[in-house]
């Protein structure tokens, strides 16, 4: 912090390069600057910066997972609990919450587990790896009660997560449209 204060004190402008308007700082991130554009958050990470974004939308994580990439950016992981809150946040933010309200993240079931129920071979935190090649570790995967169960209300297999806004926790579900209402983009800071 006093450095930061005497940076501050010796260039006018440090401020804006900083803390710029949209991002979403949990902390100073040592001393290199890590900045997002316009519009996406900024999340602390011990491998680095990462930007996620929330976007509006109907439709399957195959088709989200698209149209990430048109952003240079892929469905984003979760690498901390204080994440799902972020991104809660961006989502009541913008849109109404009801008790389906739930958005694709980045997080795939292995292939091992594609068919198995919940078992102490397939559970809760080795089931499903991150798909964004950049979250890391198990922390992420906070689960609504129950989940995962690889079995939605129809008895169809259940091979891909999405984030239930109103229980603040993850669901594995079929790639189907059903309660989606939206999804979350990341891509590494700058
Ligand atoms: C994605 O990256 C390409 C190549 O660097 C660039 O031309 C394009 O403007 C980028 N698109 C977005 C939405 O950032
Ligand atoms: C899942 O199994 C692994 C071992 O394969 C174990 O380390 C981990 O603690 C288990 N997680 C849960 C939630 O039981
Ligand atoms: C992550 O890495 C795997 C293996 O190299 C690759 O197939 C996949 O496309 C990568 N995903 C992203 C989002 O970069
Ligand atoms: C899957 O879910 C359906 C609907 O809730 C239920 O009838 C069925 O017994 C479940 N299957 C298993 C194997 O748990």
């Amino acid at each position: 912090m006093f450095l930061y204060i005497l940076l501050t004190a010796l260039v006018g402008n440090i401020h804006t390069a900083y803390f710029p308007a949209d991002s979403d700082y949990n902390s100073c991130y040592g001393d290199t600057e890590q900045t997002c554009e316009d519009g996406w958050t900024l999340l602390i990470r011990p491998q680095g910066g990462w930007c996620i974004k929330y976007y509006i939308a109907t439709i399957t994580r195959a088709n989200a997972e698209t149209a990430c990439k048109t952003e240079n950016a892929t469905l984003s992981g979760i690498q901390y609990p204080s994440e799902i809150t972020t991104i809660v946040n961006l989502y009541t933010a913008v849109n109404t919450v009801t008790s389906g309200s739930r958005v694709w993240i980045g997080a795939y079931r292995t292939p091992a587990c594609l068919t198995s129920f919940l078992t102490t071979t397939c559970n809760a935190t080795n089931s499903f790896y991150w798909t964004d090649n950049f979250t890391t570790g198990t922390a992420g995967f906070v689960w609504t009660t129950g989940n995962p169960n690889n079995n939605d209300s129809l008895n169809r297999r259940a091979p891909v997560v999405s984030l239930v806004i109103i229980d603040a926790g993850l669901d594995d579900v079929p790639d189907i449209t059903t309660g989606n209402k939206g999804y979350i983009c990341g891509k590494q800071a700058t």
